[in-house]
């Protein structure tokens, strides 16, 4: 194991969801001597890091992953986590910039971390480079066959990793989150996700709206889970050149999510509305963490009932009302937003 401990780190996309909650993880118990964020918050914001501000150990250079600010900021330093990119949803409504951020970013990232002689370089990618499953659980020789631009550019980004690891070797390791949920997570706009969406729906006397059948399932971790294992996995030098499945190993089906959060909002009365397939959306995922767990030791510590309840505590608790934040969820929130802006587009 390489202690993360007074390593000098940059986090790509630090300031959105995961990202914001992997500086936590970095900062207060990996004590790394500090962590640069290179966010454009597109989708990320300055009040994910908030609670840092005026503390010399946690820096954000506001900046696209594709400038040339964003490579300076690589120089120098030990490690780097790149998270920055565009969504799923992003992808079906602007698939070109989607892919210039996801995929071209990254080669141009893992070239810089090359040439600046990077001691690590943590690539998170996706379980959308799977498409649906084809068997469970989905273990590192699962086929990939991504559904959505989304996926196939993640899929670009974590060969052009481990072409990294192989031809220079740049100590790369890909690991492929499956779902994850929690504090800060989306719940607006192309961003925004099921479980998030739908305690902002209960919360306003709305019932859930599902995309089809409900049958669909997921594999969901809590965020302070997932910072944890990023942490874990960039400390594992056995992991190293290995491209690692990450998820909780718990599978739940839509609908199911749906209930609980109904119950948990106090609002077991309200229904799920069902509405039309959306594309591009995976029938079934689960993880087989073996991999991850023979590296890491890592197992899950927080269950996923307990989990939603920490999430539905965090919604009561923000400042704007459920009411607020229900004006800025789009249902259809794949299709091009109406003033034909493209998210991620550089000025
Ligand atoms: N949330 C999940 O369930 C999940 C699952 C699997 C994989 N992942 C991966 O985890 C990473 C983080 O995802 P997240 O859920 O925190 O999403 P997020 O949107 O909250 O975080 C991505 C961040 O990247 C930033 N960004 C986007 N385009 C950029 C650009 N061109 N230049 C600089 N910054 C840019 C955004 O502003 C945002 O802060 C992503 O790589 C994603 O593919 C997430």
């Amino acid at each position: 194991m390489t202690s993360l401990a007074g390593a000098r780190v940059v986090v790509t996309g630090g300031a959105g969801f995961i990202g914001s909650h992997l500086v936590d993880e970095l900062v207060t118990r990996r004590h790394v001597e500090h962590v640069t964020v290179i966010d454009s918050l597109v989708n990320g914001s300055r009040a994910n890091l908030a609670h840092w501000a005026g503390d010399p150990r946690v820096r954000l250079i506001e900046a696209d992953v594709r400038s040339e600010a964003a490579l300076r900021a690589v120089d120098g330093m030990d490690v780097v986590f790149h998270l920055a990119c565009l969504g799923v949803r992003h992808s079906l409504h602007d698939p070109i910039t989607n892919h210039e951020v996801n995929a071209t970013a990254t080669l141009r990232l893992l070239e810089r971390a090359r040439t600046a002689g990077i001691g690590r370089f943590v690539h998170v990618s996706s379980s959308e480079v799977f498409g649906t499953a084809q068997r469970v659980p989905m273990d590192e020789r699962h086929p990939t066959w991504p559904e959505t631009v989304y996926g196939a550019a993640k899929l670009a980004g974590e060969a052009y990793a481990r072409a990294a690891f192989r031809t220079h070797g740049l100590p790369v390791i890909v690991v492929r989150p499956f779902n994850t949920y929690g504090p800060r997570s989306h719940f607006e706009g192309d961003s925004g996700e099921i479980l998030p969406r739908t305690i902002v729906r209960n919360l306003c006397g709305l019932p859930a709206l599902i995309y089809g059948d409900g049958h669909q399932t997921r594999d969901f971790m809590h965020v302070s889970d997932t910072a944890r294992g990023l942490a874990l996995l960039a400390e594992s030098d056995a992991a190293v050149g290995k491209t690692v499945n990450f998820g909780s190993g718990e599978e739940v089906q839509i609908r199911l999510l749906a209930r609980t959060v109904a119950w948990l909002t106090g609002r077991p009365d309200l229904n799920a509305v069902h509405l039309e397939d959306r594309p591009g959306d995976v029938r079934r995922l689960l993880v087989d963490a073996h991999l991850m767990h023979r590296l890491t030791g890592f197992t899950p510590a927080m269950p996923f009932d307990a989990g939603v309840a920490d999430l539905v505590r965090w919604f009561r608790s923000r400042p704007s009302t459920p009411e607020q934040m229900l004006q800025r969820i789009e249902d259809r929130n794949w299709v091009a937003p109406v003033d034909g802006t493209a998210a991620g587009v550089p000025a």
